[in-house]
């Protein structure tokens, strides 16, 4: 958890799948090719972003016909790139523990610490069918990600690892070389009780879809309290679709144009897929749960966060985010390299001015 004095920090998602960041034909000047995202890492880490996130897909969804994986993609951004820390989704199925802990250690002595993981959970039962992967329910979903991790870390830092839990069994089981310290960080991406449960257990980040600072601010509450009862902290990183234009007007005109072109076949099959997610936790609530048709065209809800008007909107409302319990905020972009240097240029200095005033009215407040 952080406090209000440490700057908020910036990721943004690596287009290592096609057809961008919406499900929709309107222009999108990004490409999932190497040489392009290589070159969108270095602009990151010049423009101020401290994470990339690379996604993991066996198939398509959602129109995105083409997917390169996600822990080989991000080791070639690494060797790309200097301080940039990128975050690989590891999906428990297809990954084993032992498989995770060996590549990410090697890459962590190979990136000089800069391999963090995301262990996603899965929604996509299509997905699973189609590569031969057993289905689990939902919350049976988040139970072995759960002993994924505490597999995971116990494998990085314990000298001989003896564990027997009901999906992975290891008896003295001595991995070298570990990591270098500090350890990869682990973050979990999901938003269902489950998953909040799993994250305040196990996690050191907690990823959840794009939604508004008083729904943030609920699912803030709820796992710093399950993390502190477990005697542990959990930072938090939000979602959200960045449109960052001159006027207020211009980036709402991109965002209905945005979803006026959308590709109502994909977003449909979309929706029927993420009724796996929240929808099917024993609760009912979760990722998608509640999403409208507009909000399923950036799949992870990225508009309902409201990041779309001019720098300064933008600025304010990440404030506002922050000050909900956001330590991260994850962006998606229509034109990533362009608009990551923008979002550089014309926002993040605007946050950090924000950022210096509050401190200096907390300050006087003393
Ligand atoms: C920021 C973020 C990134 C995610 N990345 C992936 C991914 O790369 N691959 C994947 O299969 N699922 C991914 N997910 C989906 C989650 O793992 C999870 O299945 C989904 O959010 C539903 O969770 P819930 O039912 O707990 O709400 C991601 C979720 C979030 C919030």
């Amino acid at each position: 958890m952080s406090t209000p004095s440490d700057p908020i920090k910036f990721a943004y998602w690596v287009p290592n799948v096609s057809g961008g960041l919406v499900i929709s034909n309107i222009e999108q000047r990004t490409s999932w090719d190497i040489e392009y995202n290589r070159k969108l890492a270095q602009i990151a880490e010049a423009s101020g972003f401290e994470y990339a996130l690379t996604q993991i897909r066996f198939t398509a969804g959602y129109g995105a016909d083409n997917q390169h994986e996600s822990v080989a993609f991000s080791h070639a951004l690494l060797a790309a790139t200097t301080s940039l820390k990128v975050i690989a989704a590891i999906l428990p199925g297809p990954w084993t523990p032992v498989l995770a802990a060996k590549q990410i250690a090697t890459i962590n002595h190979l990136s000089s610490g800069r391999i963090a993981v995301n262990i996603v959970s899965g929604w996509f039962r299509g997905e699973f069918q189609a590569i031969g992967e057993p289905w689990l329910d939902h919350d049976e979903r988040y139970r072995r990600s759960e002993e994924f991790i505490r597999s995971l870390r116990g494998i990085w830092t314990e000298g001989s690892l003896t564990f027997a839990g009901d999906f992975y069994r290891f008896r003295d089981y001595s991995m070298k070389p570990k990591p270098i310290d500090p350890q990869p960080e682990i973050f979990q991406g999901g938003s269902s009780r489950a998953a909040r449960d799993m994250a305040a257990r196990v996690a050191d980040w907690y990823f959840t879809n794009g939604n508004t600072p008083e729904e943030i601010r609920k699912q803030v509450d709820d796992i710093h309290a399950k993390a502190s009862a477990n005697n542990r902290s959990v930072k938090i990183g939000v979602n959200a679709f960045a449109i960052a234009r001159e006027t207020e007007d211009e980036a709402k005109a991109v965002l209905d144009e945005i979803i006026a072109k959308a590709n109502p076949e994909a977003v449909q099959g979309f929706a029927d897929q993420v009724k796996n997610a929240g929808k099917a936790s024993p609760e009912g609530e979760g990722n998608w749960a509640k999403s409208s048709f507009a909000d399923l065209v950036q799949y992870n809800d990225g508009f309902r966060s409201n990041l779309i008007g001019t720098p300064e909107q933008i600025a304010e409302r990440i404030i506002a985010l922050k000050n909900a319990g956001a330590d991260l905020i994850l962006l998606g972009f229509l034109h990533f390299q362009e608009e990551v240097e923008s979002f550089g240029k014309h926002v993040i200095p605007l946050v950090r001015r924000l950022e210096a005033e509050r401190q200096s009215e907390l300050i006087a407040a003393e």
